[in-house]
């Protein structure tokens, strides 16, 4: 196999010497693959971020929740957040104890938050109304919430989670009514927590929103803990070598603020932190193959299975993912040239990386599309009837496990009820 681009990959040793057309031979194209030894290294770099002894990492599982990537960060003594029932559900069978989850809701069903406390899983609530739903179905019982701090980040409006523009989280002036609502139902209020958004590459907006959101903590006694949520940011562009966040400043940074906190709340609450990209993103990639070369005009494509039922980031969030290029028989291409990678989906917009600057691309190639693993996956369809990819893991001595199946045509067809 001729490795015409993979630098990433090769300097991280990523494959371990496994060879990608026999994953592909093996287990179809498209395939996601995860690397389990880079994905604990980012769980063990994550759990010493910060100095401060009461300090826990919930892994947030809605970036990569295949049950076998959950039972790989719950072995690293991660806990978890979740999302909804079906998070919870994938985590308690992970081996996370319910005291190790924690659903950050969002306009719930009364069903979802008796879900949650039949399972005994700590629920956030994020609206006066929720809050006065979750006192009705279990007056007496703890709650969390969360809160909008004001200071919101991210890499695209669609994923900026606090200021005044968004749907998420509780502003504090209505703190009078909160405090009511949690007298009126005898309620015990144990933490409080925020999200900024997802993917800062700078720490200081996520230190901005810790000082927003401890501002926040001094108007209620008694908290357990405080959760600042995820957002860490990892390098996309690594063929451009973009720097990566320096989580070593950031973690400083944070400790110091977290021990002055403590100290003066006089109390050692836990803090939290959540991030799911950090963790996921860079030990995962998404293998496909090339299926046509065409030109239009003087634009080239690469016509792949890369749809974006397949990933969704570039087209739903103009997202940059590097991408390598990998070819079965050792004909090399002459020129790097400029390529539009384009996937099988019936729609213009299909478009995985316009005007990208590639090795000659050829019928056969198969493309290696980077840091895949978080938000991949979990955001695959089966728009068009399309199956969603198997994903498998490289093992720590090199072996290859599937964990989970690709579709097959029953699965997709399975829930349809015929008139016939
Ligand atoms: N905590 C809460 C409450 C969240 O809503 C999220 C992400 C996280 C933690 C984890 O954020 P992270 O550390 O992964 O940035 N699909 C988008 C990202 C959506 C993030 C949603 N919430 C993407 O592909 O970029």
């Amino acid at each position: 196999m001729l490795k015409l681009k993979s630098k990433v990959t090769d300097e991280v040793n990523f494959f371990q010497g496994v060879d990608p057309y026999e994953l592909i031979e093996k287990y179809g194209s498209p395939l996601y693959v995860y690397n389990e030894r880079i994905l604990r290294e980012r769980c063990r770099e994550i759990k010493n971020l910060v100095s401060y002894p009461n300090f826990s990492v919930n892994y947030s599982a809605k970036a990569n929740s295949n049950l076998a990537f959950l039972e790989i960060v719950h072995d690293e003594g991660l806990s978890v957040d979740a999302m909804s029932p079906g998070e919870i559900y994938v985590e308690l069978k992970a081996g996370f104890k319910p005291e190790q989850i924690f659903y950050i809701s969002n306009n719930v069903s009364e069903e979802e938050m008796k879900f949650a406390i039949e399972h005994n899983v700590l629920i956030s609530v994020d609206s006066l109304s929720q809050l006065e739903q979750y006192g009705k179905i279990n007056p007496g019982g703890k709650v969390a919430a969360r809160f909008n701090g004001g200071v919101g980040a991210g890499h695209h409006e669609k994923v900026v989670t606090a200021g005044k523009k968004t749907k998420f989280a509780i502003n504090p002036e209505y703190i009078p009514e909160f405090k009511e609502i949690l007298k009126k139902y005898n309620l015990k209020f144990v933490g409080l927590n925020q999200h900024i958004g997802s993917l800062f590459m700078e720490g200081d907006k996520y230190i901005e929103g810790v000082k927003a959101i401890l501002e926040i903590a001094r108007q209620f006694d008694d908290l357990e803990f405080i959760d600042f949520g995820g957002g860490f940011g990892i390098p996309y562009k690594k063929f451009e070598n973009e720097p990566r966040l320096d989580i070593k400043d950031l973690g400083e940074k944070l400790s110091a603020v977290l021990k002055d906190f403590a100290e003066e709340y006089g109390k050692q609450l836990t803090f939290k932190v959540e991030p799911g990209r950090y963790i996921s993103a860079e030990c995962g990639l998404l293998l496909g193959t090339v299926h046509a070369v065409k030109y239009n005009g003087p634009n080239k494509f690469a016509g792949t299975d890369i749809g974006f039922n397949v990933i969704a980031r570039p087209v739903m969030y103009d997202s940059h993912h590097d991408i390598e290029v990998y070819r079965k028989s050792d004909i090399k291409s002459k020129k790097d040239e400029a390529v539009t990678v384009v996937g099988n989906i019936c729609e213009s917009g299909d478009i995985i990386a316009k005007d990208r600057i590639l090795p000659d691309i050829k019928e056969g190639d198969l493309l290696g599309i980077l840091d895949a693993g978080a938000y991949g996956h979990v955001m695959s369809s089966n728009y068009n009837n399309r199956l969603r990819p198997a994903e498998v893991f490289i093992r720590e001595n090199g072996d290859v496990v599937l964990t989970r199946e690709r579709d097959t045509l029953e699965d997709i067809t399975k829930k349809y009820i015929s008139l016939q």
